[in-house]
């Protein structure tokens, strides 16, 4: 039963990513790596799952996506590990284990620091990651990277506070008792 419950919370986690990745991207000109929405559900995963079940959510995403174009703009993951998002892909796996670590506490429970964990997990060391791919991919210098970067961080911010909210509420309800039927 826990088993069945695990596998479908997992499952439903990755469905979320694949059809975040449905939303078209939004080319930005001076950078080849456009604004997405599909690291919203990687945002998710760590806050609704913890770092096995959310890695695992991510996991199971990338598999998928060996055979099926699962990523934003209809990509494969081969392509997208030989391209210049390689770094923000690598650093999504990461993402349910380095915010479960910020988190691990009971004193860390709160909801400013939650978001605060989100946001250095999920939004800063996304970026950083990726501007250190960007380095590597396409020789930009890592200063240029980084400075390039700085233009997902409003839209990525307003991502990691949906997410909170939208876990919060989650969390809040699977925690409510059942209502009855009758
Ligand atoms: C891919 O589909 O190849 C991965 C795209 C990665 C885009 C990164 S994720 C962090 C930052 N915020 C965005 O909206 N886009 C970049």
């Amino acid at each position: 039963m826990k088993d069945t419950r695990t596998l479908t919370q997992i499952a439903l986690m990755t469905t979320l990513i694949i059809v975040l990745g449905f939303i078209p991207p939004i080319p930005l000109g001076f950078i080849p790596v456009p604004i997405v929405l599909q690291n919203l559900g990687i945002m998710m995963a760590a806050l609704l799952l913890g770092w096995k079940k959310g890695t695992l959510s991510i996991l199971l995403f990338l598999t998928i996506s060996i055979f099926v174009p699962a990523f934003t703009g209809g990509n494969t993951l081969l392509p997208v590990l030989s391209g210049p998002t390689t770094g923000y892909v690598i650093a999504w796996l990461f993402v349910p284990s380095l915010y479960s670590l910020l988190t691990a506490n009971k004193a860390s429970k709160n909801p400013i620091w939650i978001f605060l964990a989100i946001f250095l997990t999920g939004v800063l060391w996304v970026d950083v990651l990726g501007s250190i791919g960007l380095a590597f991919r396409i020789g930009m210098p890592l200063k240029t990277a980084l400075l390039s970067n700085l233009a997902f961080v409003p839209g990525d911010t307003i991502k990691a506070i949906l997410a909170c909210l939208v876990a919060s509420r989650v969390k809040l309800e699977s925690r409510s008792p059942k209502k009855s039927l009758a």
